[in-house]
């Protein structure tokens, strides 16, 4: 078949991310403006549109596909796109998987089980319901807990996704900790980065370094360092007294850039090659003008070819780069 991606930097490109929708129940603070204005459907990927889109970035040897939004399971028809996907499963694909909020899991786990689905990282970042409310503008907790149990029932292995927010869940740090111990989840707690429209400014305000969360770990758990690597950006601990294993995504802090194994697509079909960088390159065209897949995995090819180094999040450049005025719920995390 195809020969794979490999950028420019000698890394294969195996990780396909790609939202589904720009829409979510939620707002959170960190990813959304409050009033944000939707894209009109036109714009939007058709479901057939995105199978064709991911079945070619499987031919070209991606092996781990993340279906993200906005919220990917308010996408209307969304179960017939994974359920189209699952046919690549042990077929190219190695993994399918999805990044929710969690909202819409109640309904949708045991279908999502059934397509082949085996793990999904929901985001959570407080146990306590007002500031759950407060993060997410307009969301419910127990709804999110009661997704997050059918999940596990489903047999899907849940991994609980937490944005670290200084005065707003540090005070919570060991209860999240207990809580994922006793509901066997995994944990990864995640540096907010600066993008959307709120700028670096307020969000260095709640930006607590993953560096002062591991101390105030240490204080009363002993860390073992991993060194394994999952493909992706998380590195991983275990607290020797419960066996827990945390990961922690610091792109702050700690460049990790360097095995960078992924890229993503929007929406609209707008291929970054970078979370943390401008560039990209606009894949609808090409799927739009010909029902061929040549033209399209050569503009891929074309992409890939100029994948960067690394990304340019830095909080002390404010205002001079360093922040993106893309929306995180654009390109999905
Ligand atoms: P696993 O398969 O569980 O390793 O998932 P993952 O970490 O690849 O996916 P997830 O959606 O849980 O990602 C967690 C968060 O990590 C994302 O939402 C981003 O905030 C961040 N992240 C993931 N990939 C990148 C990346 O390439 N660059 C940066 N800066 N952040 C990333
Ligand atoms: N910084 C870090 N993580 C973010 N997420 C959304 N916005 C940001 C941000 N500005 C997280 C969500 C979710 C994942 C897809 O990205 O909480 O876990
Ligand atoms: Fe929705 Fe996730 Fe963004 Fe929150 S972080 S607004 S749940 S897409």
């Amino acid at each position: 078949s195809a020969a794979p991606l490999i950028d420019p930097f000698a890394r294969p490109i195996t990780y396909l991310r790609v939202s589904v929708t720009d829409r979510c129940d939620f707002r959170c603070v960190y990813c959304m403006a409050e009033h944000m204005q939707f894209l009109p459907k036109a714009e939007l990927l058709t479901l057939e549109e995105l199978d064709r889109l991911c079945t070619a970035f499987i031919s070209l040897g991606v092996r781990k596909l993340r279906i993200t939004g906005g919220e990917p399971l308010v996408r209307r028809g969304i179960m017939g796109f994974f359920r189209g996907m699952s046919r690549h499963l042990g077929a190219g694909l190695d993994e399918l998987t999805l990044t929710t909020n969690g909202s819409q899991l109640a309904r949708y786990a045991a279908e999502l089980a059934d397509c082949g689905v085996r793990r999904v990282n929901v985001s959570l970042d407080t146990l306590d319901a007002d500031k759950f409310a407060a993060i997410t503008r307009w969301g419910r907790l127990p709804q999110v807990l009661e997704g997050i149990r059918a999940a596990t029932a489903a047999g899907l292995k849940v991994k609980i996704n937490a944005v670290a927010l200084k005065g707003v869940n540090d005070g919570e740090l060991f209860d999240l900790v207990r809580w994922c111990g006793e509901e066997g989840h995994d944990l990864t707690f995640i540096e907010v980065m600066p993008m959307g429209d709120l700028g670096a400014e307020d969000r260095l305000d709640q930006y607590w370094p993953l560096s002062d969360l591991r101390a105030r770990l240490a204080e009363r758990f002993t860390l073992i360092d991993l060194a394994e690597r999952t493909g992706g950006p998380a590195r991983y601990l275990r607290l020797a007294e419960t066996g827990q294993k945390i990961g922690l995504i610091t792109p702050l802090t700690h460049n990790f850039c360097e095995s960078c194994n992924r890229v993503r697509v929007t929406c609209t079909g707008e291929l970054f090659m970078c979370l943390g960088q401008e560039d990209m390159k606009d894949l609808r065209a090409p799927l739009r003008a010909s029902a061929a897949d040549a033209p399209l995995h050569e503009a891929i090819r074309a992409a890939i070819a100029r994948k960067p180094k690394g990304h340019d999040f830095d909080y002390s450049r404010q205002g001079v780069g360093g922040q993106m005025s893309r929306h995180m719920s654009h390109t999905g995390g």
